[in-house]
C-alpha cells in the first residue's frame, strides 16, 4: 500500500493565487483518488516496487498495465507539484539558479515567456516542466499523466530530470481562473514557484522528499 505524502502547507496557504477550495479538491479528492485507484489495482496483481516512481517506470508502455501507469504517474506528479509551490514564492530565483536560467534561456524573462507559452500550447491535459536535459536546463510539456523522465520509446526511463512542474489539468485552475490557463501559469511563476526546491533538485539534494514511500 502506498500513502500520500503530507501536504506541507495548509489548504489556504497559497491564496489568493490558488484558493483553499481548489487545493482541497485537488489534494483531497483528485490526488487521493488516483492513489485509491492505484492501491486497488496493485492489490490484484503481483508487482514488485519500492516507490511509486518504480511503478511508473515498470508499467510504462505495457498495455496490460495502463491503469497502473496512469494512476501511479498522477500520484507521483502531484507529490512533485505540491513541492514546487510555497506561500511567498515565485519571482526571480536566487543567484545561482538565476544564473543557470539566464545562461540557458538568455534571460529570466525569456524563460518565463517560454514556460507560459509552452503551457498554453499544450492541447488538453498535461504538465509543463522545467527539466535538466543533459547538462542544460530546458522546458518541456507532457500529455495527460506522462512525467518527463519517461521517454517516448523503450526503455521508457531515459528522459529528462524534472526540476519544476505546473499542473495543466483543468482541475488545477478552473475554479479560480476558469479557462485562463495562461493567467494561472503566470501566477504560479510570479507568486508561488518554490525556487529553493528547484535549486535542491538541480544540486541533486533531496531536502524535500518527492517520492511516495511504501508503507
Ligand atoms: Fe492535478
Amino acid at each position: 500500500m502506498l500513502k500520500l505524502p503530507e501536504l506541507r502547507y495548509d489548504y489556504d496557504a497559497l491564496e489568493p493565487h490558488i484558493s483553499a477550495r481548489t487545493m482541497h479538491c485537488h489534494y483531497h479528492d483528485h490526488h487521493q483518488g488516483y492513489l485509491d485507484k492505484l492501491n486497488k489495482l496493485l492489490a490484484d496483481i503481483d508487482f514488485d516496487y519500492r516507490t511509486v516512481e518504480d511503478i511508473v517506470r515498470k508499467s510504462a508502455g505495457r498495455d496490460e498495465l495502463t491503469g497502473v501507469y496512469n494512476n501511479a504517474a498522477q500520484v507521483s506528479n502531484h507529490a512533485f507539484f505540491w513541492n514546487c509551490m510555497k506561500a511567498g514564492g515565485g519571482g526571480v530565483p536566487a543567484s545561482e539558479l538565476r544564473k543557470s536560467i539566464e545562461h540557458d534561456f538568455g534571460s529570466f524573462e525569456a524563460f518565463r515567456k517560454a514556460f507560459v507559452e509552452r503551457a498554453t500550447k499544450r492541447f488538453g491535459s498535461g504538465y509543463v516542466w522545467l527539466v535538466k536535459r543533459g547538462e542544460k536546463l530546458a522546458i518541456g510539456d507532457t500529455a495527460n499523466a506522462d512525467p518527463p523522465y519517461i521517454a517516448g520509446d523503450p526503455p521508457y526511463a531515459s528522459g529528462d530530470d524534472p526540476l519544476l512542474c505546473c499542473d495543466l489539468w483543468e482541475h488545477a485552475y478552473y475554479l479560480d481562473y476558469q479557462n485562463g490557463r495562461a493567467e494561472f501559469v503566470e501566477a504560479f511563476l510570479d507568486k508561488l514557484a518554490n525556487w529553493d526546491f528547484v535549486a535542491a533538485q538541480l544540486a541533486g539534494d533531496t531536502v524535500q522528499p518527492q517520492l511516495v514511500a511504501a508503507e
